[in-house]
């Protein structure tokens, strides 16, 4: 079933095979790539990228969705929970909150307003006790969003060289924010 969800300026759906293009072009510019462990600078990584959140959709009925501007519906990045398996920080089977969006369109609180969507989501429609966030230290646009929706810092922690910050919000915590 194609799932389309909505906010005031967005809609949020799957990400499909056919976002290729417009998921490189979102891509575009010197700095959207710098903290992200997956850069994505050909069609090929956009194509291989997208493959892999279709996948992790069908698997775990949740995944990152593509943001598309309801004004001209131009995609303008992505946005949502992921159940990780992988381990993170030393934990392993929780959902995160992950999301980027093109250059052109930072600052318009459009990353604050599809997180505060998936939060809700997240907590109040698939029930989660918590969900976690994690970001490069340096990375102040991430960590200033993250606490600005209601996370709440726990730990600090290495990922190579780099040092990261662990986050997790629960229920209460999100509603006290809204
Ligand atoms: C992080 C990111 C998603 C934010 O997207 P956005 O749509 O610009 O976010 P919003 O406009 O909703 O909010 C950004 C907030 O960060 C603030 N901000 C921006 N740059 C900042 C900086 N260098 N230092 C501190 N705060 C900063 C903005 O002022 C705004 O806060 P405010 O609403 O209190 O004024 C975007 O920068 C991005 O895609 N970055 C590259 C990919 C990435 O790093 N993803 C996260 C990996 S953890």
């Amino acid at each position: 079933m194609f799932q389309e969800l909505t906010t005031e300026r967005l809609l949020l759906r799957p990400l499909i095979s056919s976002d290729t293009k417009a998921f490189l072009e979102m891509h575009s510019g010197t700095k959207i790539n710098r903290f992200l462990r997956n850069p994505i600078l050909t069609l090929t990584d956009a194509e291989n990228y997208i493959h892999k959140i279709i996948s992790e959709h069908q698997k775990n009925g949740i995944a990152r969705f593509a943001v598309i501007l309801k004004e001209n519906e131009e995609l303008i990045g992505f946005s949502g929970l992921k159940f990780r398996t992988t381990e993170e920080n030393g934990y392993s089977n929780f959902y995160d909150l992950g999301y980027r969006f093109a250059e052109k369109h930072w600052n318009k609180g459009y990353a604050t307003e599809a997180a505060k969507f998936w939060l809700s989501y997240g907590l109040h429609t698939l029930k989660l006790p918590k969900i976690h966030a994690c970001a490069d230290n340096e990375n102040k646009a991430s960590n200033h969003l993250l606490e600005k929706v209601g996370f709440k810092r726990s730990n600090q922690y290495m990922v190579n060289i780099t040092l990261h910050n662990w986050y997790k919000i629960k229920k209460d915590e999100f509603e006290s924010q809204i």
